[in-house]
């Protein structure tokens, strides 16, 4: 990572953060859950959830917290591993981790359902195969949609204020 980039990496593990901080600087990685980080009023260029959002019980609302420490043009990254085989045969060993609240496989449609849903702008969206074998890596780059994720209040007060003007309308044309 080029000195010149500011980056900051969030890590919940305290083995996995010490030795991200030696490898990228003590500066550089929190020890703090991406639930617990508080972004502020912080606005990043990019803000990458490589391999983390199936670990997270509610990774959606995990997206929707960090789209808005997102710049107007900057893009949120999702890396997901997708496991080769069934389903059904990955059942057991994710029954068995306690902190894999659920499949890759489900976390990727939430996370690209979600995107699709809130009109994000998909800037990639990719299954980049390891060569030689049935692995791959669900890759999305997406521009977060500010207009449905901020503005959400006064929309729903225009359409209220417009349904009240339609009833009054309804009543004056009755009386
Ligand atoms: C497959 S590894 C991905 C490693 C890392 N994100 C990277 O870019 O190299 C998943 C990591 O996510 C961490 N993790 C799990 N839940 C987390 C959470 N809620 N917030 C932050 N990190 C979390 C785990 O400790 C684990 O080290």
């Amino acid at each position: 990572m080029p000195k010149s980039i500011e980056y900051l990496g969030i890590e919940s593990s305290a083995k996995a953060a010490e030795s991200a901080c030696e490898r990228y600087g003590w500066d550089r990685v929190l020890q703090i859950t991406a639930e617990q980080f508080d972004p502020g009023e912080r606005q990043w260029d990019c803000i990458v959830f490589n391999e983390i959002l199936y670990y997270c019980s509610d990774p959606l609302s995990l997206l929707e917290k960090y789209a808005k420490a997102v710049s107007s043009a900057g893009s949120i990254m999702v890396s997901i591993y997708q496991k080769p085989g069934t389903p059904l045969k990955q059942r057991p060993r994710r029954f068995l981790s306690r902190n894999r609240p659920m499949s890759n496989a489900h976390c990727t449609k939430m996370v690209h359902d979600f995107i699709v849903r809130h009109g994000w702008r998909i800037e990639e969206d990719n299954l980049i195969a390891r060569p030689g074998s049935a692995e791959s890596w669900w890759i999305c780059a997406a521009k977060p949609c500010f207009a449905r994720l901020s503005n959400a209040g006064p929309l729903k007060n225009l359409y209220v204020a417009r349904a009240k003007a339609t009833l009054l309308r309804a009543l004056a044309y009755l009386k």
